[in-house]
């Protein structure tokens, strides 16, 4: 039992859970995600996947992303980061509602299917419906070997090293940067980037490692925030652009580890009916970092407080704005628009496991989850 207790520890390096662990492992795997891909000093990204590919990328109608969950949210955050760089048309689907829906799949779509298990029922499915239809399917795995890494056509792995925790968390930042590179690629390789914001974007991918570290530093902070509001029944988290599908990925972890119910939304979709939810009882996570529509955040933010919502606001270090209005707020790091989500996704992630450890939960073992979703 003593040596169990200790072979634990070891393997979580210290720390109480993996998942607060992996939480912290999230600059070493993000730089081992990009090592040997992102060269900065030569102006390239390096991806065999999409190097031996890359003509079907760039003759894709559209970009067709399949996944489940945490991967899911990666997906949306990839739609965003591919739009805006790469102008390629994408679409994001619940891989269990696509592979029932009867979809239409053209052969000169490309299809890319991101599973952190590599083993997920829904999403292989997906896959299999896919080249059935004669689509070019790309996998984003972080299980090499993993049915999906050999089922796909190519693909590429995130390279995060062993997920234990139910909560996915490195997985899911290491997803979006293996989604980005591939994004800058195919902008370069399309001439829809310039050559000075391909390098400037490259640069900046290179930062996040230490941006990370810099966020992972308001812990002690956040871990009062999680006390306040440990007890509460319900919490909206808003986000916009490139941070909705954060504010997605923030609910997600509060519902799966702490069971309190949380809801992602478009901040300025609150006024077609949730806005009717807001009390002195709810409390409303806003990412308002000082990128893309931030005046507009802010005054979601003063509509929020004018019905006595609670407000945390996850800001670029600095910001007066909003520390102004909400009632707290968790500094991060200023970085490019495109490339926020992998830092503001940092605050929420802590502030999920510190209300789930605080209210006892299995936070490694979420009730009624797995870490892998094999069956149907
Ligand atoms: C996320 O925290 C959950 N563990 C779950 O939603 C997970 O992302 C989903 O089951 C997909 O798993 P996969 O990435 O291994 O395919």
């Amino acid at each position: 039992q003593e040596l169990q207790l200790n072979l634990d520890q070891i393997e979580k390096n210290g720390f109480d859970h993996f998942m607060l662990k992996e939480i912290y492992e999230q600059p070493s795997a993000i730089t081992d995600t990009y090592r040997g891909r992102l060269l900065v000093d030569d102006g390239i990204i390096r991806m065999a996947g999409v190097d031996d590919n890359l003509e079907r990328f760039l003759n894709a109608k559209r970009i067709v992303i399949v996944a489940c969950g945490t991967s899911w949210h990666a997906g949306l955050v990839a739609e965003y980061i591919f739009e805006d760089l790469a102008r390629i048309p994408v679409e994001v689907e619940y891989a269990s509602e696509f592979r029932y829906r009867n979809p239409i799949i053209n052969s000169d779509d490309v299809v890319i299917a991101i599973s952190q298990s590599g083993e997920t029922a829904d999403t292989m499915a997906a896959i299999k419906l896919a080249k059935e239809k004669g689509a070019f399917v790309f996998g984003v795995c972080n299980v090499v070997g993993s049915s999906i890494s050999r089922e796909t056509n190519a693909g590429a792995y995130t390279h995060a090293g062993p997920e234990i925790g139910v909560a996915s968390t490195k997985a899911f930042t290491t997803q979006i940067t293996v989604l980005t590179l591939i994004a800058l690629k195919l902008a370069k390789a399309k001439g829809s980037i310039s050559n000075t914001d391909f390098h400037m974007h490259l640069r900046e991918l290179e930062t996040i490692p230490g941006k990370i570290e810099i966020a992972l530093n308001s812990n002690e902070h956040i871990k009062k925030i999680a006390f306040k509001y440990k007890d509460v029944r319900n919490c909206l988290y808003l986000g916009r652009g490139f941070n909705f599908p954060v504010a997605l990925e923030g609910a997600l972890k509060l519902k799966e580890i702490s069971y309190i119910h949380a809801e992602g939304y478009p901040a300025a979709e609150m006024k077609h009916g949730p806005i009717a939810l807001i009390d002195e009882e709810m409390p409303v996570v806003v990412i308002a970092t000082r990128k893309g529509h931030y005046e507009k955040v802010v005054s979601n933010i003063q509509e929020i407080k004018s019905r006595q919502g609670k407000i945390i606001g996850i800001v670029t270090e600095g910001d007066t704005s909003v520390r102004d209005l909400a009632d707290f707020v968790i500094e991060v790091p200023d970085t490019i628009e495109a490339l926020t989500p992998l830092v503001t996704t940092i605050p929420l992630q802590l502030l999920s496991y510190h209300i789930a450890v605080m209210l006892g939960k299995n936070v490694d073992q979420p009730r009624n989850l797995a870490k892998s979703v094999t069956v149907e």
